[in-house]
């Protein structure tokens, strides 16, 4: 009797385990949407995310939207670490990350392996960031920059390529810092 209860027992926790690790991996895997895109701030990028989001959607991108929820002070590096994740789970997406100044999120988001993201101020920056550095989070500063240059540079993130040739050499350097002590 007693070894039928400890099995249920267990038995009970792999399922809670199992359960566990799905919903991370349903909130986090969206590889069967080729046009989706992380984004996400803190409560002084709030605004700015609901409009750019909108602005995603309405140019035919689903905008995977990972908080902040609301105008209640938040904490960048959380929101910077769910986008992280996110990231981990769909290699090949990008992200956005909202702050009061971009800053923040900036800092934040370059501590995690394999992000590489940039603060951009204007649609060239935006361009020159994916062509020259293959960033894959775009960092804006909403209390820096007006609603249409952050369309801006939304766009000109989401219109550029990678260049490769001699500025892959210098982005897989980056990527090997990651595995420095
Ligand atoms: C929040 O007040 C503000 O500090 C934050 O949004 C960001 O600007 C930090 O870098």
């Amino acid at each position: 009797m007693r070894f039928f209860t400890s099995h249920a027992k267990i038995h009970a926790l792999y399922m809670v385990y199992i359960n566990t690790n799905l919903t991370q991996y349903t909130k986090y895997n969206n590889v069967m949407s080729e046009n989706i895109i992380a984004i996400a701030s803190d409560h002084g990028g709030f605004e700015l995310k609901q409009i750019l989001s909108q602005y995603l959607h309405d140019n035919g991108w689903k905008a995977q939207d990972l908080g902040a929820f609301g105008k209640e002070a938040v904490d960048y590096p959380d929101s910077a670490a769910e986008l992280a994740k996110w990231l981990s789970f769909n290699q090949d997406k990008k992200g956005i990350l909202i702050c009061g100044s971009g800053i923040g999120m900036s800092i934040a988001a370059n501590r995690f392996r394999g992000v590489r993201a940039a603060l951009c101020h204007d649609g060239l920056s935006a361009s020159l960031a994916r062509k020259h550095n293959d960033a894959n989070v775009l960092c804006l500063g909403a209390r820096l920059i007006g609603t249409e240059t952050a369309k801006d540079c939304l766009f000109h993130f989401l219109n550029s390529e990678f260049e490769g040739g001699r500025h892959a050499v210098r982005v897989d350097k980056l990527s090997n810092f990651s595995k420095r002590k």
